[in-house]
């Protein structure tokens, strides 16, 4: 079902969540949980919609969907929890997402891992100060081939080494200040 969901729904939006705080979405909320009224299996789509509109699903957002859904909150929890894609806390900007499938893993995952942990001075499930960057671990994402594999919001980073992470995580704020000086 997981794979189902557009990845980049999914992802969620860095930049709204500076713009809505929870309290001003949920009549947002209210219009997406109207627009599945008739919809079976409603909980997922709600969530995932609710996580663009805010960038993750805070608690509020959370307890409010379960009461309009007349779905127990520690379901509506258990689902969140379930798919690593949905988030309880803010997430940054571009969301990193290391496989430690097992191909990845023997082809040096961890390391790659480790590195990034080192490089963003983060742990995984946490997010950088500058909101900027989040990590994340996967559990193959269907490109065992080309092993180590990293995934940065929707695109795969194919045999990444190590001492190429440093690297490949300046190209993503290259190209931020890029786009800020031409915006
Ligand atoms: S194990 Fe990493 S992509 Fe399959």
């Amino acid at each position: 079902m997981a794979e189902m969901i557009d990845k980049k729904q999914a992802q969620g939006c860095a930049d709204c969540k500076e713009e809505l705080d929870v309290s001003e979405a949920l009549p947002l909320i209210d219009q997406i949980i109207g627009s599945f009224k008739t919809t079976k299996g409603a909980l997922i789509p709600i969530l995932q919609q609710t996580q663009n509109l805010l960038g993750y699903l805070p608690e509020e957002a959370l307890l409010h969907i379960s009461r309009e859904l007349d779905t127990p909150y520690s379901e509506v929890t258990g689902v969140v929890t379930f798919y690593s894609f949905f988030s309880t806390v803010p997430r940054g900007k571009h969301v990193i997402r290391v496989c430690l499938g097992t191909a990845c893993y023997v082809r040096g995952g961890k390391q790659v891992l480790d590195a990034l942990v080192r490089d963003l001075n983060i742990g995984v499930g946490e997010t950088t100060e500058d909101r900027f960057f989040s990590l994340e671990v996967g559990r193959c994402f269907g490109a065992c081939s080309l092993a180590p594999v990293v995934m940065i919001d929707e695109t795969v980073h194919q045999r990444i080494r190590p001492d190429k992470v440093h690297e490949l995580l300046a190209q993503y704020r290259d190209q931020d200040q890029e786009e800020g000086a031409h915006a």
